[in-house]
């Protein structure tokens, strides 16, 4: 356990750098299971989720090395053993275990697959794309000799399920036809993997049709992370000082850009580095939606951001109830109300006090109004935040918080 004593209101100036997206890491880092030699991944973020994945795979035997951000992942002497449960259930990357697996060895655990427990989190579309692909629950196993290509169609945009899908499809005999899928940046940035390890995948829209290959060893660059650029943008307003994020994916965040326009604030992207300046602050209104919609993993971010200013109103599409988080924003007072699916942020003295990260982002948030907030908080449960935020400590402390973690 960690906690994160914050000694804050003091503004935030200079640069901070912005790591590769923990999304698209880990689905990259489990597809390499399906792959049959070495594969070099630069800009690997070093965090806890992507940490565990790492020991994920070394299980099946994979070699993996990192130097730098740099990770070299040898898979040519793979077997199956049934994973780690408390490895899968501390991660919801591990559901990539269902397609990884199922392409490499036919088999699967059916795991207690983890993650920030915000909400339901079923896995039913996850299972049913495997049954398309010829699939076959046996117990407390999913179990394929041979996957064939099939036609697949969600009815709703998931990222983890378009994920399961393309593994599946990537190795599988012929043809196979994903309609519904998700759009996301990681989505894109996997299939950019796949297609350097000899695989045939094309996305138009929300379509990919995949015709299945034997795999080798790839490269890639993990791109920037969306949510950790918007997080650093939302903090640098809520602090004050002048703070510019570097290695940001700027053309994928036009919905966040878009949120800070609406909140009275200008957008600047020079050179590489972003920044947001406040101009008028406004009642802001978000309805977190599916990529190309405003991330769902932002909305909570964006709450002490209102709070400081003139409040909002928050909707989450993707998590209707992902809301929860907003008990530990109370400890720091910041007033809400939650009337069925909609959150009103009300403007707040958000002040100083003692809580625990419900979350990774929910714990991002608390973290977020402690650093506003004169006076000293302490942040518990604080290793979710470290799933998620590289090198926080020395990343915040570097443009002028005062914050430390500690083991407790
Ligand atoms: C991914 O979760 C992310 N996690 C989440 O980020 C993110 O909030 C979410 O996508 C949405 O962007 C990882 O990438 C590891 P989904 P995932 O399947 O894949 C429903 C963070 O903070 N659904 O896109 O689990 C589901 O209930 C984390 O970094 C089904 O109904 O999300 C939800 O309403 C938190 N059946 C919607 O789809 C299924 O079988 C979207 O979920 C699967 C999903």
């Amino acid at each position: 356990m960690k906690k994160i004593i914050v000694c804050g209101g003091r503004p935030l100036n200079g640069k901070i750098s912005v790591g590769g997206s923990k999304n698209a890491a880990l689905p990259i880092l489990f597809a390499c299971i399906l792959t049959n030699g070495i594969s070099k991944i630069v800009n690997m973020p070093d965090i806890g989720d992507v940490r565990v994945a790492i020991e994920i795979i070394r299980a099946f035997g994979a070699k993996v090395d990192r130097f730098g951000d740099t990770v070299y992942i040898d898979t040519r002497n793979l077997s199956y053993v049934r994973p780690n449960p408390e490895h899968v259930s501390s991660i919801r990357a591990s559901t990539y275990l269902i397609g990884s697996c199922l392409s490499r060895f036919g088999e699967c655990d059916i795991l207690p697959f983890g993650g920030c427990n915000f909400s339901l989190r079923p896995i039913d579309m996850h299972i049913d794309a495997c049954i398309s692909l010829g699939a076959q629950l046996d117990g407390e196993k999913i179990v394929a000799p041979r996957l064939r290509g099939a036609e697949i169609n969600f009815n709703k945009a998931s990222v983890g399920a378009t994920v399961n899908a393309i593994l599946l499809a990537a190795s599988a005999e012929g043809q196979t036809v994903i309609d519904g899928c998700a759009i996301e940046p990681h989505i894109d940035a996997l299939i950019d993997f796949l297609n350097s390890c000899g695989a045939q995948i094309v996305r138009e829209c929300r379509r990919i049709s995949i015709v299945g290959k034997r795999l080798h060893g790839g490269n890639t660059r993990i791109i920037g992370d969306m949510i950790e650029a918007g997080s650093y943008l939302a903090l640098g307003l809520l602090c004050g000082g002048d703070l510019k994020a570097l290695d940001s994916p700027i053309e994928d965040m036009h919905s966040v850009f878009d949120a800070f326009l609406r909140l009275g604030a200008s957008v600047v992207a020079e050179a590489g580095e972003l920044s947001v300046k406040m101009i008028r602050s406004k009642p802001l209104f978000i309805s977190a939606s599916p990529y190309p919609g405003f991330p769902t993993d932002l909305q909570p971010i964006f709450a002490p951001l209102m709070a400081k200013k003139c409040g909002g109103e928050i909707i989450d599409e993707v998590w209707p109830e992902r809301f929860g988080y907003l008990h530990s924003l109370s400890d720091l007072g910041i007033r809400w109300n939650l009337n069925g699916n909609r959150a009103t942020i009300y403007f707040s003295e958000i002040h100083c006090g003692k809580t625990a990260a419900p979350d990774l982002r929910g714990g991002m948030a608390c973290l977020m109004a402690a650093l506003c907030s004169s006076g000293q908080s302490e942040i518990y449960s604080a290793e979710v935040i470290l799933r998620g935020y590289e090198n926080l400590e020395q990343k915040l402390c570097a443009i002028g918080a005062d914050i430390k973690i500690e083991d407790i």
